[in-house]
């Protein structure tokens, strides 16, 4: 491996030193030497190259070199850059310790002693080159780990695409047969074969989702939409289930909103049903409730803000921050007993970021869970008219 020239940067008011210093260090063929006799100059000489070392006189006729070292340990870009104090006047043990406090690797004395110093950047410079080294093995790894993570999101995606298919098939075929002339005892085995497939059917295409998502292939349609019907379409299929359970479940759209939007509607709708099959699924008594509210409009784009709140059995504090995590559920037990894998609320707080919304929860345990979306949109130019 062929690694760049150490930089060192020698700052010292007296030309005589840098000579010095520059026939001592110029013995090491890697190093690339650069010097100053002033502050201001050697500040100027840092912000043009990045410099491996310096090696810093304190007695300066500007800015002297405490100061300095002070200036480089305060920026971002400098603060890792190795300082040597380098002084034949400040040599009592309080300024050499203030040197170190400061952030210095070295204190040399002057005059220096030409061994010690070739000894000392010899091994900065090895250091340096192991450091170096490291750092390359870790893009490397780095890059093979970002590499085989994509093979495996794509070998997902190309997996549950290819299950899915015969998946349908399976489900069609399933469906055809229940229109047959059945026993009832078939007819309760085709119920469930029907009830299975569709249950594998969403795992497949969540698993297939989220690939796509991690891959970064999804793209956002821009479709004109009216809010009114996308809510209402999508709170009425889950009145099923919450009759059966008994519970309430309820919407509105609060305040005047503009109702003919532009946006990626497929996507918002797919968002609210991974929440509002939570908020049906975590509760047991009481009510479900989806409330979509402005929070801001400028020109011709608003803020829209969703909330769906329930009366269930909440998240524990402590999960609340991983809930949106990948095959993450509120304990072991969610699976056994409320089945699920996990990839909901990860598939909706990926779509969320991709369309520029934000996502987030307030749970209180077996009190009732709210979880609040909120995502920009466009005005259809053609129709502002406001909800009433
Ligand atoms: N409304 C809610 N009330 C209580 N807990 C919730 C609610 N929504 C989500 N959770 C907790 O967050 C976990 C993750 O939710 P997520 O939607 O990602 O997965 P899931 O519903 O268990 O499975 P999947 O969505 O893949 O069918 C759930 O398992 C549950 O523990
Ligand atoms: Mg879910």
């Amino acid at each position: 491996m062929t690694y760049e020239r150490y930089k060192i940067l020698i700052v010292d008011d007296n030309e005589g030193n840098i000579v010095v210093l520059k026939e001592i260090l110029g013995q090491l063929k890697q190093c690339e030497i650069t010097s100053a006799t002033t502050g201001n100059e050697a500040l100027k000489q840092i912000l043009k190259k990045e410099f491996n070392l310096v090696i810093l006189d304190i007695k300066l006729p500007d800015i002297d070199g405490y100061d300095l070292a002070r200036v480089l340990k305060s920026h971002k870009r400098t603060i890792d850059i190795p300082i040597i104090f380098c002084s034949a006047i400040f040599t009592a043990e309080e300024w050499i310790r203030k040197g170190f406090e400061l952030g210095a690797i070295d204190y040399l004395i002057k005059p220096i002693k030409e061994e010690q110093l070739i000894n000392k950047i010899q091994f900065y410079l090895t250091l340096h080159e192991k450091q170096t080294g490291l750092m390359h093995e870790l893009m490397h790894t780095n890059k093979a780990l970002e590499k085989q993570n994509r093979a495996k999101s794509e070998f997902l995606a190309n997996m549950s695409h290819e299950i899915r298919t015969p998946m349908n098939g399976v489900l069609g075929m399933a469906q055809l047969l229940q229109l047959t002339e059945l026993s009832d005892e078939q007819k309760d085995f085709v119920k469930i074969l029907i009830s299975s497939g569709k249950s594998l059917l969403k795992i497949i295409n969540d698993i297939l989702d989220y690939s796509k998502l991690e891959a970064g292939k999804v793209e956002l349609d821009a479709i004109e939409f009216s809010l009114k019907e996308l809510v209402r379409e999508t709170v009425i299929p889950f009145l099923i289930e919450a009759e059966k359970k008994n519970l309430q479940l309820v919407y509105n759209i609060r305040g005047e909103i503009p109702d003919r939007l532009i946006g990626d509607s497929y996507r918002l709708v797919q968002i609210l049903n991974n929440l509002l099959s939570n908020a049906l699924k975590f509760t047991h008594v009481g009510s479900v409730q989806l409330d979509v509210s402005l929070l801001r409009s400028q020109e011709s784009k608003l803020l829209l803000q969703f909330v769906v709140r329930d009366t269930g059995i909440g998240i524990p504090a402590n999960k609340v921050t991983i809930v949106f995590e990948k095959f993450t559920q509120g304990d072991s037990s969610t699976t056994k007993n409320f089945g699920g894998t996990g990839l909901g609320l990860a598939i909706s707080k990926s779509l969320v970021a991709i369309m520029a919304g934000t996502i987030r929860v307030e749970s209180q345990e077996n009190s009732g869970s709210s979880f609040i979306l909120e995502i920009p949109f466009k005005i259809s130019s053609e129709h502002q008219h406001p909800l009433v």
